[in-house]
């Protein structure tokens, strides 16, 4: 199992339960204190781990590592997830075009460079591409036209990747997760740049119908599954691990609208 981003938060629990079940697990991330962290965290006695420090926006040296960790784990890779992200408050009129190409060269043609990068190594019948997407991807979200453009495009390749794949035996999915608790995802955003009363968390959690955060073993447990042959006829989805929010992300819960 290869997951690029796979050296902290969502991605770090998502690796850490392949690792668990026995998979041979690679990963990237632009850190190399990062990925020597996870790597460690993902060995264990009789099975280590692979990690090159790559950024997802350079191609040749992405399509590279993916090179060396197939040939690492036997010559295919059963399952690949990408997971690599950035993000950051901003309003549009502010944000610099370099702002906002940054957030989608990361998060979107990332995404497309990690498909391209494993394709050619993907098992067929049986191979899994699970994109890692965000609420922003379908509910408007003001500051963050960036990532809402980007995790939009993410949610379209797992589509297309879908259809144009399925046919060779390989499934691709968009997993969405929602307010994940501990994450540098949640610490960034979960911020109301015009309100410093410290009462961020508590907004989000009214907003949540299930009344809780997510744990990033709620979203490992969403990646077993989709990864699993329970799932073997779905490709093509996009699914939420939200607590219940549903397309439109976070907004007040009401008992009724009369
Ligand atoms: C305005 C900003 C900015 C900010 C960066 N920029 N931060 N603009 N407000 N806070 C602008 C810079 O000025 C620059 O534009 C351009 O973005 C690129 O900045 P760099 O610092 O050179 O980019 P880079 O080093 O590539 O770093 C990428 C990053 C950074 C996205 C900016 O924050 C990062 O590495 N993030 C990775 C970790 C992360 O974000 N994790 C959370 C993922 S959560 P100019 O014009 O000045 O050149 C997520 C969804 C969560 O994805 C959903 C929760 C519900
Ligand atoms: P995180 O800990 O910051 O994880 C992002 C990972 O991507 C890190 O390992 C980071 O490591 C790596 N990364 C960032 N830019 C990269 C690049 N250019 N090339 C290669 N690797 C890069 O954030 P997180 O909150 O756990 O988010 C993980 C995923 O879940 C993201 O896709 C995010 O959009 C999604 N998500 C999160 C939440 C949430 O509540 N946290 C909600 C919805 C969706 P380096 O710094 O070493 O590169």
């Amino acid at each position: 199992m290869f997951i690029a981003g796979g050296t902290s938060g969502i991605n770090l629990g998502i690796a850490k339960a392949f690792a668990s079940c026995g998979s041979v697990v690679g990963v990237v991330s632009r850190s190399e204190e990062k990925v020597a962290a996870a790597v460690g965290d993902l060995s264990n006695g009789s099975s280590q781990a692979f990690g090159v420090a790559v950024d997802v926006r350079e191609e040749a040296a992405l399509t590279d590592a993916v090179a060396r960790f197939a040939e690492f784990a036997g010559g295919t890779i059963n399952i690949a997830i990408s997971g690599a992200a950035g993000n950051f408050l901003c309003p549009a009129k502010e944000l610099s075009a370099n702002g906002f190409k940054t957030v989608v060269d990361i998060d979107l043609l990332g995404s497309f460079n990690v498909a391209k990068a494993v394709y050619p190594h993907l098992e067929r019948p049986g191979g899994v591409l699970l994109n890692i997407s965000a609420p922003q991807a379908y509910a408007p979200t003001p500051n963050q036209v960036h990532a809402c453009a980007a995790k939009a495009g993410v949610d379209q390749l797992s589509r297309v990747l879908a259809l144009e794949w399925g046919p060779e035996g390989v499934r691709v999915n968009s997993i969405v997760p929602g307010a994940i608790a501990n994450t540098e995802g949640l610490a960034r955003l979960a911020k109301d740049p015009d309100d410093d009363s410290g009462g961020a968390d508590s907004r989000v959690l009214s907003t949540i119908p299930l009344g809780r955060h997510g744990e990033v073993e709620d979203i490992a447990a969403m990646a077993l599954f989709l990864s699993s042959d329970a799932a073997s006829y779905v490709s093509g989805a996009v699914i939420p691990v939200d607590g219940g929010w549903g397309p439109s992300g976070p907004v007040p819960r009401r008992q009724s609208i009369a």
